[in-house]
């Protein structure tokens, strides 16, 4: 059972997304898996969650830190590092089981060794180990502290800053450009050297001889607002505690797969990308690119609560709560939004911050050519992210049996999301109500009629309105919008046979497949939607629109008219988005289609490891890890291949695995309690508690 992923050669090329690859993370702080000797322009980055700024008129984004593990070594007054000269062997390492980071380098006059791992016992904590042995005797010197030059997009956002040396000890103050006090500090013991304030760096210089060895442990703190003590407790007790902390948080929800090697440790990967990025202690959700970088501004889109929640439903049901209180709490971000558009009720945002306020611009999109913004609507028209949400803790709640969360603020979101769509809908002469001007996951066709995704998830949303939310709690006024809401009639969308249009005019565009469209891409970076995109005027799509709903919704919707959607819509799909192979693979397991599935699976649990993804759009850095779509893997495998269904922590299975895999075994949590759950390929299952 694999459970490493290993690099055993150095490969200049993938330093961004090796980056992302050797991502450690524990839901507050997130270190990109860079190696010692880099800096800014190798995209170093310590991140932390929830923490956001703006700096003048640019986007405002997540907040990146100084790194406090930049390590350098010369010998003889010339640099060794990856930087200046081929290693001789060189291998990186990261053990998904322990959240441990390694890397081993050979140079001539030196071997680099070192460790790394952001503690899962202190969430404000970083720690890393670092080893020279001298291969030739010499004159060393090691540059070593916090590296000031922070890799930002859309910074710099530290308007204030210094760092001091306090015994061994760097202190970093910064304040941000909206006033944040964030301090990072780190001891290093092993080496003692002069510290040159300006870069932030010691510099220790030393004879060895061949075969001796130095170390430098680092232990790093990232506080807000109040600078706290470093803890008391040795390197290796640290180390230890994480590691610990980090296999409990796996307990609850391993998988292991018999008969797909592969695929076993992909999922394995993909459940560390995930796992790294619940907080338990705090009401934070969880940014489209996790804790990798400031793509996306570090905001948190619908991929959370259709992709992400589930899988915590499972793992950690704590986490999931977290990710819907997230919600509640930002419910007055979304209500402004609404009244700012001219609505009621709560239009969340499409990309959501600290304060739920619509952090997307009108200008998310540039001409790779001419530099100029393709104008995009998707933070003023993509509506149905406050249908989403309503939709996941309608989910949550019928899986886990949590009502309690209904008093706490989620039935205010479901009703103020009613209100909103009531007040987005237009009823025609014949009582019947349509939405009017939005874009559906398909993010390609702006701005269209009847998008038949958002009709449904509204329609979705007044049942579950009648279903979660009490009238006898209402006010007179309130009582009389529900009723409102639950009359509505809404229009259906138009059909060719079971076909089911996308969205008004969508069967009268170009119908060409995916495959002839490509064809006439001029620029490669060029985006496919907005006004002249080259999907605009036909009917290609850019991701799983009526084919999520399907994957959502499938008890809505007879078999027939699934594979008849499914068919229609596979060739028309570009998958230009990260998050529909999973929606795919759903609907193709119910239909039967499992190799087709298998296909779609691997694409989602193999993204990162592949790297395949579009790194730069224009002049815009977009990579970064995709937690989405490692949900979606195992959404896929284990909503989609084994049939879960979960009704008030009750399980139940309906297996349908691909011929090759013999059997799928899985953990969750329920109450407290581990589960573990070996699932055989003839659709038999058996169930047990874990002793913890
Ligand atoms: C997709 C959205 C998604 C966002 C963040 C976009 O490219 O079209 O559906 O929410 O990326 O992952």
């Amino acid at each position: 059972m694999k459970r490493h992923l290993t690099q055993k050669t150095y490969n200049p090329e993938q330093i961004i997304l090796d980056g992302n690859r050797f991502l450690l993370a524990n839901g507050h702080l997130g270190y990109r898996g860079t190696l010692e000797e880099y800096g800014k322009d190798q995209l170093v980055g310590l991140l932390i969650a929830g923490v956001y700024d703006q700096y003048k008129d640019e986007w405002r984004e997540n907040l990146a830190l100084p790194n406090p593990f930049f390590f350098k070594a010369y010998y003889e007054g010339e640099e060794v590092s990856v930087l200046t000269a081929k290693p001789l062997v060189h291998q990186v390492d990261l053990d998904i089981e322990k959240a441990l980071f390694t890397r081993h380098s050979e140079f001539g006059p030196l071997t680099i060794d070192s460790e790394r791992l952001v503690s899962h016992s202190d969430d404000s904590l970083l720690i890393s180990k670092i080893t020279v042995k001298a291969n030739k005797a010499g004159k060393f010197k090691f540059a070593y502290g916090l590296d000031l030059d922070i890799y930002e997009i859309h910074g710099p956002h530290f308007k204030q800053k210094s760092c001091k040396n306090v015994k061994n000890k760097l202190i970093f103050d910064g304040i941000t450009n909206e006033n944040k006090t964030i301090f990072v500090q780190a001891s290093y013991q092993g080496l003692s050297g002069e510290f040159n304030e300006k870069e932030g760096l010691f510099f220790s210089s030393m004879v060895l001889q061949e075969g001796e060895e130095i170390s430098l442990e680092i232990v790093a703190k990232v506080d807000e607002e109040k600078l706290r003590k470093l803890p008391k407790d040795d390197y290796a007790k640290l180390k230890g505690d994480s590691i610990l902390t980090f296999n409990k948080k796996l307990e609850g929800c391993k998988v292991e797969i018999e008969g797909d090697e592969e695929l076993d440790f992909e999922i394995a990967y993909s459940i560390y990308h995930c796992l790294i990025l619940g907080d338990e202690k705090r009401i934070r959700s969880i940014a489209a690119r996790g804790l990798s970088g400031q793509t996306y501004k570090g905001a948190i889109f619908w991929d959370t609560e259709i992709f992400l929640l589930p899988f915590f439903v499972l793992a950690n049901p704590k986490i999931a709560r977290n990710l819907i209180l997230y919600r509640i709490a930002t419910l007055n971000g979304a209500k402004e939004k609404a009244r700012s558009l001219g609505y009621d009720g709560a239009y969340y945002a499409w990309e959501s911050q600290d304060s739920g306020l619509e952090a997307c611009r009108s200008d998310n999109v540039t001409d790779p050519i001419t530099g100029e913004t393709v104008v995009t609507y998707f933070g003023t028209k993509q509506i149905h992210i406050s249908a989403d949400i309503v939709y996941a803790i309608d989910r949550y709640i019928e899986a886990t049996g949590d009502e309690k969360i209904l008093d706490e603020g989620a039935d205010e979101v479901i009703f103020e999301v009613a209100k909103f769509f009531l007040s987005y809908s237009r009823e025609d002469e014949n009582g019947i109500s349509h939405i009017d001007d939005v874009i559906g996951p398909d993010e390609y066709h702006e701005r269209v009629n009847d998008e038949a995704f958002t009709l449904a998830m509204a329609r979705r949303v007044m049942k579950i309105l009648a279903k979660r939310v009490c009238p006898s709690c209402l006010s007179k006024e309130q009582e009389k919008l529900y009723y409102r809401c639950l009359n509505i009639k809404w229009a259906e969308p138009k059909k060719q046979g079971n076909v089911i249009s996308e969205f008004d005019g969508y069967f009268d565009l170009e119908d060409i497949d995916v495959a002839s469209l490509k064809k006439r891409v001029v620029n490669p970076k060029d985006y496919w939607g907005g006004k002249n995109g080259i999907a605009t005027h036909t009917q290609v799509i850019k991701q799983a629109d009526v084919v999520s709903l399907l994957a959502l919704c499938p008890e809505d919707y007879e078999t027939p008219v699934q594979l008849d959607n499914y068919e229609y819509y596979y060739p028309r799909t570009e998958h230009g988005s990260s998050l529909s192979a999973s929606m795919h693979s759903l609907v193709a397991i119910k239909l039967g289609k499992l190799d087709e599935a298998y296909k779609f699976l691997r694409s989602s649990s193999s993204i990162d490891l592949r790297g395949a993804e579009k790194l730069f759009a224009g002049g815009i850095y977009i990579g970064g890890t995709h937690p989405a779509a490692n949900a979606g893997a195992y959404l896929d495998l284990i909503y989609g291949f084994l049939g879960l269904r979960q009704n008030k922590g009750k399980i139940s299975l309906d297996i349908h695995l691909p011929s090759h895999i013999k059997s799928v075994t899985f953990r969750y949590r329920n109450n407290k309690q581990i589960y573990e759950i070996k699932a055989l390929a003839d659709g038999r299952y058996e169930s047990k508690e874990v002793k913890q």
